[in-house]
């Protein structure tokens, strides 16, 4: 897979992919990450990439041109399968999106700033709008490191079996089941007897349950699904 992120600030999208399984899924091959700073594709000489909005208002909008110039670059080189937008009013992240979005070969992410991006980019460029949740952050790249990760961990060879995805919460729409490690006895607080009779089918059964209970508990819209 290959993911284009359009930032005005890379920096703020180097330190994500530098460790741990993101860095390994990049050294392995897996994914190939490439920002792209929107101040390169400006032809003004103070490199501004934003103005105010028509009809007033405060805030600015980053204008079309520079992305215009950016995707359509990409574009020319290679297809690509969706260009996401960040912006807190698009359809909110779970797991499911992640999962389709993961199956893809070459992403674009524009990652929004200010008041957002001219609307014009949105209906003529822009396939998919994405959400990390009902709160506003300063810009999308935060956002946009988040979709990275959900989505790189979950390409075929990125984890290996002791991080392995299919144990995840949401990946059955159920929230996964508490887990515990040595010590078995902390300070008199105890690890349930049942891991630690080594009946896996009955390990198997008490995880689901678990699972079921802390859904039931601490999300029940997910078991409406
Ligand atoms: N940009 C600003 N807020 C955002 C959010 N909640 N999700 C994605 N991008 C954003």
């Amino acid at each position: 897979m290959r993911i284009d992120i359009i930032t005005v600030l890379p920096e703020l999208l180097t330190s994500p992919f530098e460790a741990s399984i993101l860095k390994r899924a990049i050294d392995k091959g897996h994914v190939e990450i490439h920002l792209h700073n929107l101040r390169d594709y400006t032809t003004n000489n103070y490199k501004t990439v934003d103005d105010y909005q028509f009809g007033g208002g405060a805030g600015m909008v980053m204008m079309i041109e520079p992305i215009d110039k950016c995707i359509s670059g990409l574009k020319a080189e290679r297809s690509y399968d969706e260009v996401i937008y960040m912006t807190p009013d698009g359809e909110t992240l779970n797991q499911g999106i992640a999962n389709q979005l993961s199956l893809k070969r070459n992403l674009i992410i524009l990652c929004g700033h200010y008041k957002g991006v001219d609307q014009r980019v949105r209906d003529i460029f822009v396939t998919k709008e994405i959400s990390i949740g009902d709160y506003v952050l300063s810009g999308g790249e935060l956002g946009a490191a988040v979709l990275c990760d959900s989505i790189i961990r979950l390409i075929p060879g990125v984890l290996n079996d002791e991080t392995s995805a299919l144990t995840d919460s949401f990946q059955d729409d159920l929230l996964a089941p508490p887990v515990y490690t040595r010590p078995s006895d902390y300070n008199g607080h105890k690890v349930p007897e049942i891991l630690l009779s080594g009946n896996f089918p009955k390990i198997e059964k008490w995880r689901e349950e678990q699972a079921y209970k802390r859904t039931k508990e601490r999300r029940p819209d997910l078991l409406d699904e």
